[in-house]
């Protein structure tokens, strides 16, 4: 399943873009990004430099999330959902292309510009849907799926653990955060994996398991993913490269037990001819895994499995 914006989407942004003032996208790209690694929320954030150059690659980090959730959830076919911190809907949409059982959505946003926005976007886009310009605590009802991205990281430190509960509340089903991939980005999804754990949420992904989590600092647990970059988005970053990586943190959990898979890929598998070797993670911890080239089959599987992805193959007792 692609992780790039779908075309009716692309086009209705497009639209939109064309009808703003495209002087100063560069600077307010600028200052979008300087706002960000300062750790503001969005209030300040120039919504045409948001769609240009965050958009694309949320919707990217959103998209790669909803496919391991419906990896491990094939069967889960939500009907309804909340987009929570929505902006202008990024979740809703990747949604939309992983469920196409969802008929409700809902949209809850405290900023003006952006709810305006996404109801720009939905009503061309969306089914039934209602974006709810209000702060993620308002009361909203239960829903089947429940997506929180990128907004944990513009709380208040003190509301971050409050407002996961207050989410998972609302699930009936499956609760789905997406964090910046930075060391706090994923501090915010461990805190909140033990928060939802303690609640009695069933792990869903990224971890395969329900132990204590065994990452360590200085290094974090995350994930990226490649996006093209669009002329505008090149323009408005005065990039050089076609493409971007975006790094993201992820949790969901579910009020279903689900077969867990196996393990979950930690880095870039590094390749050579004698063997594939990955980090992962498992039941066992953190550890690389290494699949022998002299087994040719599950050798060539190995080659073709990337970061982030989960690790279905069987282990072959005499590669140690
Ligand atoms: C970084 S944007 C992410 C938007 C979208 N989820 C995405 O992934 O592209 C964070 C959004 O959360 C909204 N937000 C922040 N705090 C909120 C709160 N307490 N209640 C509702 N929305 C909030 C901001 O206004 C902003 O639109």
């Amino acid at each position: 399943m692609s992780t790039e914006i779908p075309a009716a989407l692309r086009d209705r942004l497009a639209s939109w873009l064309a009808e703003q003032s495209p002087a100063g996208l560069r600077q307010q790209t600028e200052q979008l990004r300087q706002a960000y690694a300062g750790g503001q929320n969005s209030a300040s954030v120039d919504l045409a430099a948001y769609i240009s150059t965050r958009m694309p690659a949320t919707y990217a980090a959103i998209a790669f999330v909803l496919r391991e959730v419906a990896l491990v959830q094939p069967d889960f076919a939500p009907a309804s959902m909340l987009d929570v911190g929505a902006g202008p809907g990024t979740a809703s949409f990747a949604a939309q292309t992983t469920w196409p059982s969802l008929s409700t959505f809902i949209l809850v946003e405290q900023d003006a510009r952006f709810a305006a926005l996404a109801e720009t976007l939905a009503k061309t886009l969306l089914p039934t849907h209602d974006v709810i310009r209000q702060n993620l605590f308002s009361a909203a009802p239960q829903v089947d799926a429940v997506i929180a991205a990128y907004v944990l990281a513009e709380l208040p430190k003190a509301q971050i653990m409050k407002a996961v509960l207050h989410l998972w509340r609302q699930t009936q089903h499956t609760l789905v955060v997406v964090e910046p991939g930075t060391p706090q980005g994923f501090a915010r999804v461990r805190a909140s994996r033990d928060a939802l754990l303690a609640a009695g949420a069933y792990l869903i992904g990224p971890c395969t398991h329900a132990q204590a989590c065994p990452m360590v600092a200085p290094d974090w647990c995350h994930f990226k993913t490649r996006l093209p970059r669009s002329r505008a988005h090149m323009h408005a970053k005065a990039a050089s490269v076609p493409f971007e990586d975006e790094a993201f943190a992820w949790l969901a959990v579910s009020r279903f037990a689900a077969p867990l898979p196996q393990a979950r890929i930690l880095a870039p598998p590094r390749t050579n001819k004698v063997a594939v070797t990955m980090r992962v993670c498992d039941a066992l911890g953190l550890h690389d895994e290494s699949f022998a080239s002299r087994h040719k089959a599950t050798y060539n599987a190995a080659k073709k499995l990337k970061w982030g992805d989960s690790l279905p193959l069987p282990r072959v007792p005499d590669d140690d």
